[in-house]
């Protein structure tokens, strides 16, 4: 088969590879008929992740149907369409029965293991461990171009931006950083009843796009976007204030748009040390959370695209076939310049 291998920083091939092949009985193959890139493939082709070693299929989201069954699998056979989502989980662990897979103990110490610790899903075909316990069955009237975005960003922007920071009935929430997690967080946020979702970015297009994904008011990153943010607050600061670009200046605008008792949940994934100003935050009464996103939401998620409520398909703004890898990372890399968010890669 054919698969993207990942040949060290900078480096990566569309080549011939093994086929995908059950090892345990817990496993499945299954055939990749929807994948994308995520911004942590471009992360891991920057050198960013030195878990990732050459050799390693990259990619951890994808919608496919199940070509193999190992004998232990009981809830999935031959011809099943699936949801192969980012973390991997045994179900069985202190952390999965927490309800925390992202740090299953069994499957790597860390749920997140396609196109990390094993190989991924920017292929023809994928091994799946722990198949009965991780894979989702795509409801009939779910396409593969809706059910993608459901591996990875919609879950992450929901449960970590919109569930950890509790937004309830009549909130008012920024959301800074408006790329494929910040607009899920602003797709979902409206579940919740916010009265008002107020989108920061420095890019008009992105902008544009949280408008139409359902934000209230767009904002544009810079100098005076905490004081323009305040002032749609009737001076007071929002509720819930959402991080979802992962550098110290946006956690810092993200932490100073926040009311007393309000909540800061940060989405984005940091590099580098950030200062906090806690002098000022010690008296407001604030929480602050952060994490790596369980995919616990999904079944919820999947209800509401197949009732219409979430239009997931409005993520997907390019398409490309397999043997176009080169030119859908190329497109993703430039994203905002490409009016791009999301890719939608297909075998044909
Ligand atoms: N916690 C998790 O489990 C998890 C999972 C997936 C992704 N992430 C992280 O979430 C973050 C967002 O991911 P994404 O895929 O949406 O990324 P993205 O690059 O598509 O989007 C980032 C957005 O931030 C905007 N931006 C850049 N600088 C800005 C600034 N100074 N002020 C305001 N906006 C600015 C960009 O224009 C872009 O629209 C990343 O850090 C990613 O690694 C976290
Ligand atoms: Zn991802
Ligand atoms: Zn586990």
């Amino acid at each position: 088969m054919k698969a993207l291998v990942y040949h060290g920083p900078g480096q990566k091939a569309w080549e011939e590879v093994p086929d995908a092949a059950i090892q345990e009985p817990t496993d499945v193959v299954v055939r990749v008929d929807t994948t994308t890139i995520c911004g942590t493939d471009l992360h891991i082709l920057h050198g960013d992740v030195a878990a990732v070693t050459d050799g390693r299929i990259l990619g951890h989201e994808a919608v496919g149907t199940v070509t193999e069954a190992g004998e232990a699998v009981k809830g999935f056979a031959v011809g099943d369409r699936v949801l192969v989502p980012a973390i991997t989980k045994c179900g069985r662990c202190e952390y999965c029965q927490r309800g925390m897979p992202s740090h299953c103990q069994t499957v790597g110490g860390i749920g997140w293991i396609f196109g990390h610790l094993i190989d991924g899903t920017q292929a023809e075909s994928v091994r799946v461990p722990y198949a009965d316990t991780s894979l989702y069955a795509v409801p009939a009237n779910v396409t593969n171009e809706q059910a993608i975005f459901l591996a990875d960003s919609l879950p992450t922007g929901y449960e970590v931006g919109v569930l950890a920071g509790q937004v309830r009935p009549g909130d008012t929430v920024a959301v800074v950083g408006a790329g494929a997690v910040g607009l899920s967080a602003i797709l979902t946020t409206g579940l919740w009843g916010a009265s008002k979702v107020i989108a920061v970015d420095s890019n008009k297009f992105r902008l544009d796009k949280a408008l139409e994904f359902g934000a209230t008011d767009a904002v544009e990153a810079g100098p005076n976007a905490a004081a323009d943010v305040i002032a749609l607050t009737d001076g007071l600061g929002v509720d819930v204030s959402i991080e979802a670009v992962g550098y110290p200046e946006t956690l810092l605008t993200t932490a100073s748009l926040v009311r007393p008792g309000g909540h800061i949940a940060n989405i984005g994934v940091h590099g580098v040390p950030v200062e906090l100003p806690m002098q000022e935050m010690w008296i407001q009464n604030v929480t602050l959370t952060m994490g790596l996103v369980d995919t616990v939401s999904i079944p919820t998620l999947l209800k509401m695209v197949a009732s219409g409520r979430i239009p997931a398909e409005k993520m997907g703004t390019h398409t490309f076939t397999f043997d176009q890898m080169d030119d859908a990372y190329d497109v993703f890399k430039n994203a905002a310049s490409n009016s791009a968010l999301k890719v939608i890669i297909t075998p044909a």
